[in-house]
């Protein structure tokens, strides 16, 4: 394929996004015709690549743009794992919130392994960040078992609880697990507007506690009372190849904490 045939087809499936209704106020004041930008290079090669309906096949090609670009996916090494087991463990039903959705790895990730009839609420701030993990997610047939929802944790929580109950009706609003991977900074203190809401997660796994670090939260959980067994598994940062890492790049670890079991 010659780099004219190329960009006309990514102008094709940015075209085709741009007119679905349910993004379509996301691409108010777009500019088609500015370069594309990594993410949406990404999605031309998952929409390009990849049958719709094989979220593994997403996952992978997503992985592989990862290893040549770099992208701020969780990545595929031990960090990946562990969510994977944390989310296989959940109860069905379970309710799973992201904060922080990016181009849609994790929600998909989070979504394949989540036992029937589980959610994943991904909240993400970046309008056009929200256009394409929709469309990946949609694309690899998770859209009726996630969702991304547009703007910051203070913005959605109303939103959020509201979602959580009317998805999951006759029982009190919960959250089993939430995965933190937006803004380091925020990590502390949405994590206590999440508490402050009645929605104590029954589990907390942080990503990026090492690199870039998020010492406030790290401080903050381990003196929770209610919170109990933290700990870091580390992994190198996503997509730093064995060589990087031998010279002292770059190590990483998401961090997971479970609320105490006689907790309510
Ligand atoms: C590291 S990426 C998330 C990667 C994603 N979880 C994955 O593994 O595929 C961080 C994302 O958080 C978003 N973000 C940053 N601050 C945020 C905030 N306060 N609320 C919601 N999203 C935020 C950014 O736009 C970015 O897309």
């Amino acid at each position: 394929m010659d780099a004219d045939s190329a960009s006309a087809e990514d102008r094709e499936i940015l075209h085709k996004l741009m007119r679905r209704s349910d993004l379509r106020s996301i691409f108010d004041g777009y500019d088609p015709a500015r370069p594309l930008s990594k993410e949406e290079e990404m999605l031309r090669a998952v929409l390009t690549n990849v049958p719709a309906g094989e979220p593994e096949r997403t996952l992978a090609a997503i992985d592989r743009f990862g290893w040549e670009h770099w992208m701020m996916n969780l990545g595929d090494g031990v960090k990946r794992d562990k969510l994977v087991e944390l989310v296989r463990a959940l109860p069905e039903g379970a309710v799973v919130v992201e904060l922080g959705g990016y181009v849609g790895y994790s929600a998909t990730l989070l979504a394949t392994n989540a036992p029937s009839k589980s959610k994943v609420y991904s909240i993400e701030k970046h309008p056009l960040c929200l256009a394409i993990a929709t469309t990946v997610l949609a694309h690899s047939g998770l859209q009726h078992k996630a969702n991304v929802l547009l703007g910051t944790l203070t913005e959605q929580i109303d939103n959020l609880k509201e979602r959580i109950r009317k998805d999951f009706p006759g029982r009190a609003p919960r959250i089993d697990l939430l995965f933190l991977d937006h803004a380091k900074e925020a990590y502390a203190s949405d994590f206590v507007r999440i508490k402050a809401a009645g929605l104590a997660p029954r589990v907390v796994a942080a990503d990026n506690v090492i690199y870039p670090g998020a010492p406030d939260y790290i401080s903050m959980i381990r003196a929770d009372p209610q919170y109990e067994r933290s700990e870091i598994f580390k992994g190198a940062l996503e997509y730093v190849s064995a060589e990087e890492r031998a010279v002292g790049l770059i190590e990483d670890g998401l961090m997971v904490s479970y609320r105490v079991a006689n907790e309510p």
